[in-house]
C-alpha cells in the first residue's frame, strides 16, 4: 500500500473533530467573557454598597466636606480577606478630603446623582477595578455630593469568574469526548467492509479472476469494485486465450518437428549419395515450412495489440506502396501460372502508417490469393479513393469463392477452410486483421461482382476534415 496519501480514517477523524475542537475553544472564550461579566456585575455591586457606607462618614465642616473614619470603621468597611480596598473622596469643589488620592478619576464623570460607573484601572503597580459615584453627605433633597471612589483588586472577581466557567465547562467538555468516541467508532464501523474488501482481495491467490463479492461493500465503493470486476473478467479471456494460443502454437510446431526428426532418422541410414540428396531435398522443403510457420508466429506476436514493437506511423502514398510489393510477388504468380494485374496510379493516396506492417498484410492477401486460386486464375490488387475521401486497397482473385459461413471465421488464428491442401498455418489472415486493427481500418471479404472469386478489401480511415 503506498502511503502517500492519508488513510481515509485519519482524513475523516481529522475532518470531524478538527472543527469540533475549533467550536470548543470558541465556546471557552465565549464563556470566559460570559463569567468574567457576571462577575463583575456581582462584585460591583459591592463596591457600592461600600461607597454608600463611606459617605455616612462625610460630615460637613464649615467651608467644605471632612471625612471622619475611625480607624475601626475602617478596618470594618475596608479589610477583606481575598483583596485590598481603597477609596478616594473628592469634594464637589475638586479637593481630595480622603483615602487614596493615586485613584485615577474615572474616563467618565458620573452624573450628580445619578448612576455610579465602574471601570478598570490600575492603582500602585495593581489591576483593579474601579466603582465611582457622586453620594450627597446630608439630609434633604438639597444635599451637597463628593465624589466617592471605591478600589478594589481582582483577585475574588477572578476566582468567581473561573468557578463559572469551570461549572460551564465541565458538561461540555464531556460532550465533546463523547463525541470524538461517538465519531471514532462510527468511521470505524463505517469502514470496516473496505478493510474487509482489503483484506479479501489480499488472500486471493493470483490466478483466481472470479469476481469481488460487492453486495457487502458500501454503495459509494460498489461501481469501483464493478469496475475491477469487469476488468477481472477481461482479463481472464485474454489469459485464456493467451494460454489456448500457446497450446495451439505448441501442437502446430511439433507436428513438423516430429516429421522433420523421422525424415533425418530416415537420410541417416541412406547410403546412396542420390537418394541421400533427394532425402534432404525433403527436408530442406519441411525446414523451410517450419520457418515460415514461426515467421508468422512472430509476426502475430508482434502485432497484438498493446505489443512492444513501437508501431512507427509515417505518412506515404499507398498507392506506390501496393505497385512495389506486388511487382516483388511477379516470379511467384508467373510459377504459379496467376496472372498478377495492378489498377490504380490515380495519383497518390496518403494515408498514416507503418510501412513495414503495411507491407506484411499486402504480403499476407496476395500470398493467398495466388496460393489458393485455380491456376491460369487472375489476381488483381487495385487502390482508390471511397466517396468520403478516404484509401481503399482490395485484393481480388477468381478462384473458388469462400463459403459465406465461413468469412468470419478464417480471420481466426489456425483456421483454415476443409480441405485446402496448400502449405499454410492459418496465421495470415490474423495476421492481417492485427494489423488493420493497429491502422485503424476496416477489412471486407466480398464475392466477386462476377459471382467467382473473392475480394479482400480495406478501407483506411478517411482522413481528418481541414479546419473551417
Ligand atoms: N483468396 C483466398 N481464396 C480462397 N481461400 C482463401 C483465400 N484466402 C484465405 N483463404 C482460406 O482461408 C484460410 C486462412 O488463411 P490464412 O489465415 O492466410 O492462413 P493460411 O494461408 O496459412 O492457411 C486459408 O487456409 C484458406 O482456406
Ligand atoms: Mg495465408
Amino acid at each position: 500500500m503506498t502511503r502517500s496519501e492519508p488513510r481515509l480514517q485519519a482524513k475523516l477523524l481529522r475532518w470531524l473533530l478538527g472543527p469540533l475542537l475549533a467550536l470548543l475553544v470558541l465556546d471557552t472564550a465565549a464563556t470566559y467573557w460570559t463569567s468574567s461579566n457576571f462577575s463583575n456585575l456581582a462584585h460591583d455591586r459591592s463596591l457600592q454598597e461600600i461607597a454608600r457606607e463611606v459617605v455616612l462618614h462625610v460630615k460637613p465642616n464649615g467651608a467644605g466636606p471632612r471625612l471622619d473614619l475611625s480607624p475601626a470603621a475602617e478596618r470594618i468597611l475596608l479589610v477583606d480577606q481575598d483583596d485590598r480596598l481603597f477609596i478616594k473622596i473628592t469634594s464637589a469643589a475638586g479637593t481630595v478630603i480622603g483615602g487614596d488620592p493615586d485613584i485615577a478619576p474615572p474616563p467618565a464623570d458620573p452624573a450628580r446623582h445619578g448612576k455610579p460607573v465602574s471601570y478598570d484601572s490600575v492603582l500602585h503597580g495593581l489591576p483593579v477595578r474601579v466603582t465611582a459615584a457622586w453620594l450627597p453627605y446630608e439630609e434633604g433633597p438639597q444635599s451637597p455630593s463628593v465624589l466617592v471612589q471605591v478600589a478594589e483588586t481582582l483577585n475574588k472577581r477572578q476566582r468567581l469568574a473561573w468557578d463559572i466557567m469551570a461549572t460551564a465547562m465541565v458538561p461540555q467538555l464531556l460532550l465533546v469526548l463523547l463525541a470524538t468516541a461517538a465519531v471514532y467508532l462510527g468511521v470505524r464501523h463505517g469502514l470496516a467492509p473496505l478493510s474487509r474488501l482489503g483484506r479479501d482481495v489480499a488472500r486471493r491467490s493470483h490466478v483466481d479472476l472470479s469476481p469481488i463479492d460487492a453486495s457487502r461493500v458500501p454503495g459509494e465503493v460498489r461501481p469501483l469494485v464493478d469496475e475491477v470486476n469487469e476488468l477481472m473478467l477481461r482479463l481472464g479471456k485474454t489469459l485464456d486465450f493467451q494460454s489456448r494460443f500457446i497450446a495451439d502454437a505448441a501442437h502446430q510446431l511439433k507436428t513438423p518437428v516430429s516429421g522433420l526428426k523421422a525424415q533425418i532418422e530416415l537420410a541417416l541410414r541412406e547410403a546412396e549419395p542420390q537418394r541421400l540428396h533427394h532425402s534432404l531435398a525433403q527436408l530442406y522443403v519441411g525446414v523451410d515450412r517450419l520457418s515460415r510457420l514461426v515467421q508468422q508466429l512472430l509476426a502475430l506476436a508482434r502485432n497484438e495489440p498493446g505489443a512492444i514493437d513501437a508501431v512507427q506511423m509515417q505518412s506515404l502514398d499507398l498507392d506506390v506502396l501496393a505497385l512495389e510489393t506486388s511487382m516483388e510477388w511477379v516470379p511467384q504468380a508467373l510459377r504459379h501460372g496467376v496472372d498478377l494485374g495492378f489498377e490504380g496510379g490515380e495519383g497518390p493516396l496518403m494515408i498514416t502508417a507503418d510501412a513495414d506492417r503495411l507491407r506484411e498484410l499486402i504480403n499476407n492477401l496476395i500470398d493467398n490469393a495466388v496460393r489458393y486460386s485455380r491456376r491460369g486464375g487472375r489476381v488483381t490488387v487495385a487502390t482508390r479513393r471511397s466517396a468520403d475521401g478516404a484509401a481503399e486497397l482490395s485484393i481480388s482473385d477468381d478462384g473458388p469463392s469462400i463459403p459465406v459461413a465461413e468469412r468470419k471465421r478464417i480471420f481466426e488464428r489456425f483456421h483454415r477452410l476443409l480441405g485446402t491442401h496448400a502449405d499454410g498455418s492459418g496465421l495470415g489472415l490474423a495476421i492481417v486483421s492485427e494489423i488493420a486493427t493497429l491502422h485503424g481500418a476496416r477489412i471486407n471479404l466480398e464475392e466477386d461482382v462476377d459471382g467467382v472469386g473473392n475480394t479482400f478489401s480495406v478501407h483506411f480511415p478517411p482522413p481528418p476534415r481541414p479546419a473551417p
